[in-house]
């Protein structure tokens, strides 16, 4: 008997046409992969993990990774065009040995809704068997990569856009963080007594330079990104002694989307500022994100890839 939506979920909808619908309707892009052990560093095989904004940029990157560590990976975006497309560029799998799942769920993660869905579900994946779930049942890694930008200064900015922002970046993190951590803490429990020596959950947020350091034209940007490094801050104390480690990475400038739209003068102006004189790739964020994800004293572990810009 599939679950009826909830009422936020109606109203999610409207938002966004492609949002998950409840579980019987949901299909979960199954990608079937032939596990392998990671020949550098310690594995991820059997970890789960979601990761937000993995349709493009550093999310997509992240997940590349995680999927290259032979973790499971879960993408989460709006555009399920965009998703697809990132799931068939996941790393192929070499070697034989157990069936290993990646997939996507489509919907705005700015709103508690979508959250809310997405813990109903992997509730419902765990009662199933996961078989038929939407998704591989339970989370061990959360990675808060989707965001959005737009550069202006305050007076000018649009209430719609600062809304828009602050809900994106902040509000869909810490939504995120406060419905995911109860099942992740359940789940982790489960897999402890199975696997003993079992890599532990955490939450890797994706902050900013811009939430240490002040950026003309970036109130509300700067506003969220500092809200993600004081909830990953406050998280870590109250999540760490339960189990999660909670950390964050702040990139400076990297070369994604979201700085392909910045003008040539503005580029310039920022390149001139960063000591390496070059904008990160994503590869080098992700990195991070492995690091974070398997190095188990990493707790509030607070990242800085900005080419040195931070120190100047
Ligand atoms: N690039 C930089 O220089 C830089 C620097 C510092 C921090 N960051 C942070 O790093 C993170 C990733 O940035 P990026 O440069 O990789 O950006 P990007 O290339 O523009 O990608 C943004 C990702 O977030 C997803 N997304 C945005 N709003 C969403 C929503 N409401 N619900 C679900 N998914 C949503 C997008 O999904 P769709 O594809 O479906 O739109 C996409 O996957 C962001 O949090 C950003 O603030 C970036």
């Amino acid at each position: 008997m599939p679950p009826r939506a909830p009422q936020s979920l109606q109203q999610l909808r409207l938002r966004t046409l492609r949002i998950p619908r409840p579980l019987s309707a949901v299909r979960h892009q199954v990608r079937h992969r032939h596990h392998h052990q990671h020949q550098h560093g310690r594995s991820l095989r059997g970890l789960r993990c979601l990761v937000t904004g993995g349709s493009r940029g550093i999310g997509k990157a992240i997940a590349t990774q995680l999927a290259a560590h032979s973790a499971q990976v879960t993408l989460v975006g709006r555009s399920e065009e965009r998703l697809r497309a990132a799931l068939r560029d996941l790393p192929e799998e070499a070697g034989a040995g157990q069936l290993q799942q990646h997939g996507f769920v489509a919907g705005d993660i700015s709103t508690k809704g979508f959250w809310e869905f997405l813990v109903r579900s992997l509730h419902l994946c765990e009662t199933t068997g996961g078989e038929r779930a939407p998704f591989a049942p339970g989370v061990d890694v959360l990675v808060n990569a989707a965001g959005i930008t737009q550069n202006a200064l305050l007076m000018r900015q649009s209430a719609v856009a600062i809304e828009n922002i602050v809900q994106t970046n902040l509000m869909g993190t810490l939504w995120a963080c406060k419905l995911m951590a109860k099942p992740m803490l359940g789940q982790h429990a489960k897999s402890k007594k199975e696997e003993p020596d079992r890599i532990g959950p955490s939450i890797i947020n994706v902050s900013s330079l811009l939430a240490i350091q002040g950026g003309v034209g970036s109130a509300a940007y700067a506003t969220s990104k500092s809200g993600v490094l004081g909830l990953t801050r406050a998280l870590a104390g109250e999540l760490g002694p339960l189990g999660i480690r909670v950390n964050a990475i702040l990139p400076g400038y990297i070369e994604t989307d979201m700085t392909a739209a910045m003008q040539p003068a503005a580029r310039e102006k920022a390149l001139e500022r960063i000591p390496l004189k070059r904008f990160g790739d994503v590869a080098e964020i992700a990195d991070a994100a492995i690091f974070l994800a398997t190095n188990q004293y990493a707790n509030n572990c607070i990242l800085n890839l900005d080419g040195g810009m931070s120190a100047v």
